[in-house]
C-alpha cells in the first residue's frame, strides 16, 4: 500500500500523457470530520461531499478513465443514528434528481448495486428514473455501490452457488474462480486497476473484497469534500508509476 499522500495533484495534461486505469474504485471518506472542523453538523459535510461526487465523475470522464464505483453508502451506515440515516437518504435522492439531466447530457451511465430494497421507496424510484434516464451513456460508467457490503456480496454469490448444485446444473468440482465472480453483483465489468480512499483511512471497510484483489491503493489524507478533479489526475498520475505484477516475478 502506498503512504499517505499529502493532497498530490496533476493536471489534465499529465493524465492524458500516459497510461489510465480503466477501472477506478473510491472510498469517500471524512465527510463528518470536514464538517466537525468548521463547526457544522455532519448531514452538512455530506452535502459538500456531493460537489466532490461531481468533481469525481468529471475528472474520471475527462481522463478517459471508463469506470468508477463509488461507495456512497455501506451496509455498516445503517446503524447511524436514524437522524444520519435519513439526511443521507435525503441527499442520495436530490442528488440523483438533481444530476439526472446533466449525466445524461453527457452520456455518463450510472447504475447502482447493493441492497435498494432497503431503501426509502422515494430514493429507490429517483434510482430507477436515474439508471433508465443514463442506459445508453458511453463516456463512462459510474457504479453507486448503495447499501452495499462485501461480506453479504460473497454470501450471496455462496448460497447462489449452492442453490445451483443442489438443483444439480453444477458440480462442486466445477466452482473456480471465474465461475465465482460470474455470481457478484458486479460480474459485468472488469475489477478496479485503482483504489483510492480519502481522509488518510488505511482500510478497505468491507468494499469489494473480492474484486480489489489485484487493485493498486491510493490513500489521501484530503478529506472527501475537499476532493477535486486535479486529486484524481494525481492519483492516477501516481498509479501509473506503479509495477502491477499480479501476483507473477518481473521479467
Ligand atoms: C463517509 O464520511 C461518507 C459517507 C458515509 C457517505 C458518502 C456520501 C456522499 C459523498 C454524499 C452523496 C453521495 C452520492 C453518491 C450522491 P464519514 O461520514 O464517515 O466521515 P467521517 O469519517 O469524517 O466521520
Amino acid at each position: 500500500m502506498s503512504g499517505l499522500r499529502d493532497g498530490t495533484t496533476s493536471s489534465l495534461e499529465a493524465v492524458r500523457e500516459g497510461e489510465v486505469p480503466t477501472h477506478v474504485a473510491i472510498i469517500m471518506d471524512g465527510n463528518g470530520r470536514w464538517a466537525r472542523r468548521r463547526g457544522l453538523p455532519r448531514w452538512e459535510g455530506h452535502r459538500a461531499g456531493m460537489t466532490a461526487v461531481r468533481e469525481a465523475i468529471e475528472g474520471a470522464a475527462k481522463a478517459g478513465v471508463s469506470h468508477l464505483t463509488l461507495y456512497a453508502f455501506s451496509d455498516e451506515n445503517w446503524s447511524r443514528p436514524p437522524s444520519e440515516v435519513d439526511a443521507l437518504m435525503a441527499l442520495l435522492e436530490e442528488y440523483v434528481r438533481s444530476q439526472r439531466e446533466a449525466l445524461t447530457r453527457h452520456s455518463i451511465r450510472v447504475t447502482v448495486f447493493g441492497d435498494r430494497m432497503r431503501l426509502p421507496q422515494a430514493a429507490r424510484d429517483a434510482i430507477g428514473e436515474l439508471e433508465l434516464s443514463t442506459a445508453g451513456g458511453t463516456a463512462l460508467h459510474v457504479h453507486l455501490a448503495i447499501s452495499y457490503g462485501s461480506r453479504a456480496e460473497i454470501v450471496g454469490v455462496a448460497r447462489a452457488l449452492a442453490r445451483r448444485c443442489t438443483r444439480g446444473e453444477l458440480s462442486p468440482e466445477a466452482i473456480d474462480a471465474e465461475c465465482f465472480a460470474g455470481e457478484l453483483l458486479t460480474r459485468e465489468w472488469p475489477d478496479p486497476d485503482l483504489l483510492i480512499r480519502t481522509s488518510g483511512e488505511q482500510r478497505i471497510s468491507n468494499f469489494l473484497l473480492w474484486q480489489l484483489a489485484y487493485a493498486e491503493i491510493f490513500v489521501t489524507d484530503v478529506l472527501w469534500p475537499d476532493f477535486t478533479q486535479e486529486h484524481l489526475f494525481g492519483a492516477v498520475v501516481d498509479y501509473r508509476g506503479r509495477e502491477r505484477r499480479f501476483g507473477l516475478v518481473k521479467t
